[in-house]
């Protein structure tokens, strides 16, 4: 039972023996994976993790440091119509999923219109406009307004009718990479999304005349101090925030308790738990996930002929295929069930179109050699030799040795399944090396701050913080000679 609960139901149809033989000890081994087909793969063998794959964007501008181009000059409204009008025509389609990718909420559940709008355009100081200052990007097109939401469900129990705006995938999956340029795809390392709900949680409550600071948790009021600050010595803005939410008079309030509360004030910006209040789905459990990037995501085919027993997404390796994911995603926001997977298609295909921002300037040719060999020598290969330098499997936090909070993603009992009958794998997936010359945050609970850090290029890391947020562990290449390291970060960050 252990083992089909740790790689995904799919393995269970293997016999049991396949399965101990594969690896001592009892888990399912990389040995399995390197079995299957994965070796005859053109570019997918071992040795060839980066080979170049094909280009399926279309000519969509999916990186540029002109937002308006990334946004497809105008072309993103009315995307889908026109797509169904042609549905032969592909890059109707992208340019459907990508207006699904920036505006669509699918339903889910959302924010009230006019609390988003109001914080959004009266703090430029302390939040910025469309929350630029908590790394969201204002759209040129509504001002005060971030990207990254779109109409949510009618949330009646929660906020009667009105108008509510749920978030969309670029608030997490779309940001500026430090080097200015906008990128789809980026996991939105920028992007204070902890701070974010606290002050959306917190300023009507500081506007209300019933409010008592006793009442949240100080870590929670520190966060959004600047925001406090402001409404207390600004009457009249508390009386305006309190008129633009007198619809929202007598509606229950989502709960928010106080250890969520100093938990939303600890995450590092492009972290977060999505299974905490005042989140509808508690899962008892707080662990940190960094935002995932979403570049050069396999294809069903690729995954299976590189061996993997699925596309291996979410950290722990649990969403057996883009497909799932996107389902789940909505359902888990109670989103509209007619989102099935035909209808997700065009987001899908968007998706997985996207490619890693084209690194601005790249080691010499040399280097890159050497770097290359290390890869192969210091044994990185053997845990990141499927597409793009993903794994084929998902690993055991032992293999690893970094922060196991994870293990117990909605799982506190560890009994291997979701609330939504998901199977979990309880371990965590190496993620493909592509893009990462734009992260300034390593590892799945982002508490790396770059390559160097990782390959302890100025000694050993020192301890960081407790669990969730440990940064112990992934020490592979942390005795090498700097020089080797210098060389294997260079070939990271070519690709
Ligand atoms: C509030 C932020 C947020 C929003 C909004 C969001 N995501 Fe994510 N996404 C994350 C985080 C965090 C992870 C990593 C979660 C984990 O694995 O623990 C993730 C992981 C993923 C992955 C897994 C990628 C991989 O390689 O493993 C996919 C695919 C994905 N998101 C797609 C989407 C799509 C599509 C949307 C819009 C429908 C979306 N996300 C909306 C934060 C977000
Ligand atoms: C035993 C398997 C294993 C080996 C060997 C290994 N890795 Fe990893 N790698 C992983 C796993 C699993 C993760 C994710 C760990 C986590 O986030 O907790 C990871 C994460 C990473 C990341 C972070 C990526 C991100 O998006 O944050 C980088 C970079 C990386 N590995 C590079 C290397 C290099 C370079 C080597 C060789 C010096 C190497 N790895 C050796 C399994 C391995």
């Amino acid at each position: 039972m252990r083992l089909c609960l740790l790689f995904l139901l799919s393995s269970c149809a293997l016999p049991t023996e396949e399965l101990s033989e594969a690896r001592p000890g009892g888990g399912l081994g990389d040995t399995a994976a390197a079995g299957a087909a994965g070796d005859e793969v053109p570019g997918l063998g071992a040795g060839a993790p980066f080979a170049d794959w094909p280009d399926t964007t279309e000519g969509l501008t999916n990186v540029s440091a002109d937002l308006i181009e990334v946004l497809e000059r105008g072309q993103l409204a009315g995307a889908c119509d026109r797509w169904l009008a042609s549905p032969d025509d592909r890059r109707l389609k992208l340019l459907c999923g990508k207006s699904m990718f920036f505006y669509e909420g699918f339903g889910t559940l959302g924010i009230p219109e006019a609390l988003l709008d109001f914080m959004g355009t009266e703090f430029p100081d302390e939040v910025g406009r469309g929350f630029s200052k908590l790394g969201l990007i204002e759209d040129p097109q509504i001002p005060g307004r971030a990207l990254g939401f779109g109409p949510g469900a009618a949330t009646e129990a929660l906020f009667g009718d009105t108008p509510t705006l749920a978030m969309t995938c670029a608030a997490c999956h779309f940001g500026q990479l430090p080097d200015g340029r906008y990128a789809v795809g980026y996991p939105n390392l920028q992007y204070r999304y902890g701070t974010h709900m606290l002050l959306l949680f917190l300023a009507p409550q500081v506007a209300s005349p019933l409010y008592d600071p006793a009442d949240y948790h100080p870590d929670a009021l520190a966060n959004v101090q600047p925001v406090i600050d402001k409404l207390a010595s600004n009457r009249l803005l508390s009386i305006r925030l309190g008129i633009d939410l007198l619809p929202l008079l007598g509606a229950d309030q989502p709960e928010f308790g106080l250890e969520a509360q100093a938990n939303h004030a600890k995450w590092l910006p492009g972290t977060m738990d999505f299974m905490i209040q005042p989140l509808p789905l508690e899962d008892d459990v707080h662990t940190v996930s960094r935002i995932a990037h979403l570049w050069g995501m396999p294809t069903a085919e690729e995954a299976a002929g590189a061996g993997m027993d699925s596309e291996l997404l979410a950290w722990t390796g649990s969403a057996e295929s883009l497909d799932d994911f996107l389902e789940g995603f909505v359902l888990v926001g109670d989103g509209d069930a007619h989102w099935d997977t035909e209808r997700l298609s065009p987001l899908a295909e968007y998706i997985r179109s996207l490619r890693p921002p084209v690194p601005l300037s790249v080691a010499p040719a040399d280097e890159l050699e050497r770097g290359e060999e290390v890869f192969s020598s210091e044994g990185c290969i053997d845990c990141h030799d499927g597409p793009r330098g993903s794994g084929r499997r998902v690993f055991d936090f032992e293999e690893v040795g970094t922060d196991e909070a994870l293990r117990a993603w909605a799982d506190p009992d560890l009994d291997g399944w979701a609330p939504d009958g998901t199977a979990l794998t309880h371990g965590i997936k190496s993620p493909r090396l592509v893009g990462l010359q734009t992260f300034d945050r390593f590892l799945h609970n982002g508490s790396v701050g770059s390559l160097e850090e990782l390959l302890c290029v100025d000694g050993d890391r020192p301890p960081s913080a407790p669990a969730p947020f440990g940064n112990q562990g992934h020490t592979f290449g942390c005795d090498m000679p700097t020089a080797d390291k210098r060389a294997l970060i260079g070939y990271l960050e070519a690709h």
